[in-house]
């Protein structure tokens, strides 16, 4: 029996989540596999009605879940940050979850918008840190506010940070076992602290004999993308960088719509969202898709070892972008947010 906190949030996160778990229901069932939900109110809106945000003892009542399944945070009544930093960035660092996988995967080629790029193109995983570099807050402000201002956010990287990042993708490259081959992306040419990343990189790599590297500076990696996605296999890289070109990797596979992600550390509670925000103009018109969000609920039960379970719903997923019965990845496809997943879970039943 899984016990499962859930995170519905702001804009169309309840409406996503919703469908999500209405998936997981028929999976568990046709799986024989038992859960239990508890569903979590903060929200910008709660902060809005109650004045509360997420306080460190919150986020470490967490651990009493097998998984956290989140919708979506932002609101633009509230100051830009605030509930992001207050519940998605400190449950990163407050329950450790420092990988951050990110699948790119195009289900089906007439999503993609590159030119001549197919399915078997389009299949890698970018193993973003989730704990470290300008993410961890470290600078503030000098004479603020005044024309002698200065502003600082440090990028900070330790060598156990990065060794158990690098270490985590190396093991992905092998269990995928496709290419098995894992690309380092970072800006060591203008950036000397991420000579810690190669140096760890190199060090790491001769335990993994059986994967072939490769480095690329994350400008170049943009290019590639584009040009020529069929090189990446696994990708590892820095905090930062990984939550940019992560926004570009989504638009490889169709878009926002579709992309999925899981904040993880092995054997322990770790956290599942769609990579989307709240799209607060979707909000409450049953229009947004919903299929990232049950993307989502794939990667958890793969987490929680429900491998079956969940290339099912992938496979459901995958057979309905296919056939085109979806026929495309955005709010304005012609499905509405509950017709999708009745189809998800329409496809899991036959
Ligand atoms: C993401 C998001 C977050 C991030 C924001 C909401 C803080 O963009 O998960 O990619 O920057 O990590
Ligand atoms: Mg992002």
């Amino acid at each position: 029996m899984y016990n499962l906190a859930i995170f519905p949030g702001d804009g169309i996160g309840p409406e996503v989540v919703r469908e999500g778990l209405k998936v997981l229901d028929t999976v568990a069932s046709i799986n024989s596999i038992t859960f239990k939900t508890t569903s979590l109110p903060w929200s910008s809106q709660y902060y809005l009605d109650t004045g509360k945000l997420m306080t460190e003892d919150d986020i470490q009542s967490l651990r009493q879940y097998d998984a956290i399944y989140f919708g979506a945070l932002g609101d633009p009544r509230m100051p830009p940050g605030l509930v992001e930093r207050s519940m998605i960035l400190n449950m990163r660092f407050g329950l450790d979850l420092y990988v951050n996988l990110r699948p790119i995967v195009l289900y089906s080629e007439h999503l993609c918008p590159l030119k001549d790029k197919k399915p078997e193109d389009i299949d890698f995983v970018v193993v973003r840190e989730n704990t470290e570099d300008a993410y961890a807050g470290m600078g503030g402000f000098f004479k603020k506010g005044t024309p002698d201002e200065v502003a600082i956010s440090e990028m900070i990287f330790t060598r156990k940070g990065v060794e158990r990042i690098i270490r985590y993708a190396f093991d992905t490259a092998r269990a995928r076992n496709k290419k098995r081959k894992l690309t380092l992306v970072d800006k060591a040419n203008a950036l000397p602290a991420q000579d810690l990343w190669r140096r760890t990189f190199a060090e790491v790599a001769k335990e993994y004999p059986d994967i072939t590297t490769d480095m690329a500076f994350v400008d170049a990696t943009t290019m590639w993308f584009v040009k020529n996605p069929e090189w990446f296999d696994v990708i590892v890289t820095t905090n930062l960088f990984g939550d940019i070109i992560t926004d570009l990797g989504a638009m490889l596979q169709g878009g926002l719509g579709i992309a999925a992600s899981g904040n993880i550390h092995p054997g322990q509670v770790s956290m599942f969202e769609p990579i989307h925000g709240s799209a607060p103009k979707y909000a409450g018109q049953n229009v947004a898709n919903p299929l990232a969000a049950i993307g989502a609920v794939a990667m958890m039960l793969e987490f929680l070892g429900e491998n079956q379970a969940g290339a099912q719903v992938t496979e459901a997923i995958r057979r309905l972008l296919v056939s085109r019965r979806i026929p495309s990845l955005d709010a304005a496809c012609g499905l509405t947010t509950t017709e999708i997943g009745d189809m998800v879970v329409a496809e899991l039943r036959a």
